[in-house]
């Protein structure tokens, strides 16, 4: 298995171009299903997350084309509703798929998601949504059989709390239901807002995405479309904070600064200046960063939780102590302990992390324990004296497209081996 090896302590200057969203292509990717024909969609970044979901899209009898990072996915001759055991474990997110194909095919079986390196994650709120719906669904021998014997209906559901999986698998769900559907208390992510924009490109009606009311009005037919994947605003986040816990200076492109507000003010806060002009973001980092009151992950437009490692890592170098307080996950810290081998010094208490800035870091031997914990041990490892050696990459391909070439071009000293 292939590591990262990094030799830190280096000024990085430069510019990237940022990768398209991971968490608005899954869910564009699963809705492709829907159109009868073929969609194609570009900005795809090429990442393990999306081969796993083309690998879906074939099992189900799509036929896919990847050239560069556009996808073309024809769903034509879709035939099957059976997601198999191997590739729903190859990705969580591969629950996203059960709404669109309830939606496209009248049946749905999908193995139980179970847990994953941020704890458990149930979809409690995913089923009971489908059933809502008008969709018959029980669990035996570890999977999930669901069935629209009636097909779907609109109704109004009501969210106990604005899941971003559970809000996309109702859409997808409902866009060809019978009806209305209106989802209350839904997730108002950008991510969602992407999805709307592709299905109603397709020929849906649905609007208030963005809001927590959205409403759906049943169609009988989805066409095939094109679609552009927005910018990814936690690789972003990812190369500000390298940037920032080096103390350097960076310019971002194919970003969209109205998606990170509450991400630039925690930059801001911290010292660095960060300048806008459209979908270009300069950052320039102060000498030293200062240390920044609390910040609490939140649902959207709040501090995202995927922020949240690599905040972390870069006030390890804040000029005084912080705290993070995580409010989406129960078991997001893991890959604290492996920061901490590079001479951070962060504090665990249930869901708040207490950041004590240290004036330097060194190198160490680590281990990824999940794709944004691992980005924060090379944010951090920049900036660390000496050779850092970070094992289990493969949560860091789950979402970043060209990591390493991309640091390499701004002048870190990064490899693959
Ligand atoms: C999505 C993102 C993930 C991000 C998260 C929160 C994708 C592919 N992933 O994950 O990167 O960290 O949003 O912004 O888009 N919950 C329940 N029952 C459910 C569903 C969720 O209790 O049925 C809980 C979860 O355990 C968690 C919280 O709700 O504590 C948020 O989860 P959710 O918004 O659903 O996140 P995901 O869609 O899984």
């Amino acid at each position: 298995m292939s590591e990262i090896v990094i030799n830190g302590n280096k000024k990085l200057s430069g510019k990237i171009v940022i990768q398209g969203a991971k968490n608005s292509v899954l869910p564009v990717l699963a809705g492709t299903l829907l159109c009868e024909g073929e969609s194609v969609i570009h900005n795809c970044p090429n990442i393990s997350d999306v081969e796993s979901s083309v690998k879906i899209l074939q099992a189900l009898g799509c036929s896919c084309k990847i050239e560069g990072n556009s996808i073309t996915v024809n769903a034509q001759g879709v035939n099957n509703y059976v997601i198999p055991d191997n590739l729903m474990r190859e990705m969580r997110s591969s629950v996203m798929f059960l709404g669109a194909i309830l939606g496209r095919m009248g049946k749905a079986v999908i193995s139980s998601p179970g847990g994953c390196e941020l704890g458990p994650r149930p979809i409690d709120l995913h089923i009971f949504a489908l059933k809502k719906l008008g969709a018959k669904i029980h669990e035996e021998h570890g999977n999930l059989y669901c069935e629209a014997p009636n097909g779907l209906v609109g109704t109004d559901i009501h969210l106990s709390f604005p899941s971003v999986g559970a809000t996309e698998n109702i859409i997808l769900a409902a866009v060809k239901a019978k009806g209305t559907t209106v989802i209350h208390n839904a997730a108002r992510e950008p991510e969602i807002s992407d999805l709307g924009d592709f299905l109603n490109s397709a020929g849906a009606r649905i609007c208030g995405c963005g809001s927590d009311t959205i409403y759906i009005n049943g169609v009988e037919k989805i066409k095939p479309t094109e679609h552009t994947i927005i910018p990814d605003r936690i690789v972003a986040t990812t190369y500000m904070s390298c940037a920032a816990v080096t103390g350097s200076d960076i310019v971002l492109e194919n970003v969209m600064p109205s998606h990170m507000v509450s991400i630039l003010s925690v930059f801001r806060e911290s010292g660095c200046e960060i300048n806008a002009n459209g979908k270009t973001l300069y950052l320039k980092s102060p000498k030293k960063l200062f240390r920044v009151p609390t910040v609490r992950s939140l649902v959207y437009p709040g501090f995202p939780t995927d922020a949240g490692p690599l905040i972390i890592s870069m006030l390890s170098r804040a000029d005084g102590t912080c705290v993070f307080v995580e409010n989406i996950f129960e078991n997001r810290f893991r890959y604290v302990d492996e920061l901490n081998r590079l001479g951070s010094k962060v504090k665990v208490e249930g869901k708040i992390a207490v950041i004590e800035g240290v004036s330097s870091l060194s190198g160490a031997n680590c281990k990824c324990t999940d794709l944004r914990g691992g980005a924060a041990l090379i944010t951090a490892a920049l900036a660390a004296k000496g050779e850092t050696k970070i094992t289990e990459i493969s949560h860091i391909l789950r979402g970043y497209e060209d990591i390493v070439s991309n640091l390499q071009s701004i002048g870190a000293d990064i490899k693959m081996v």
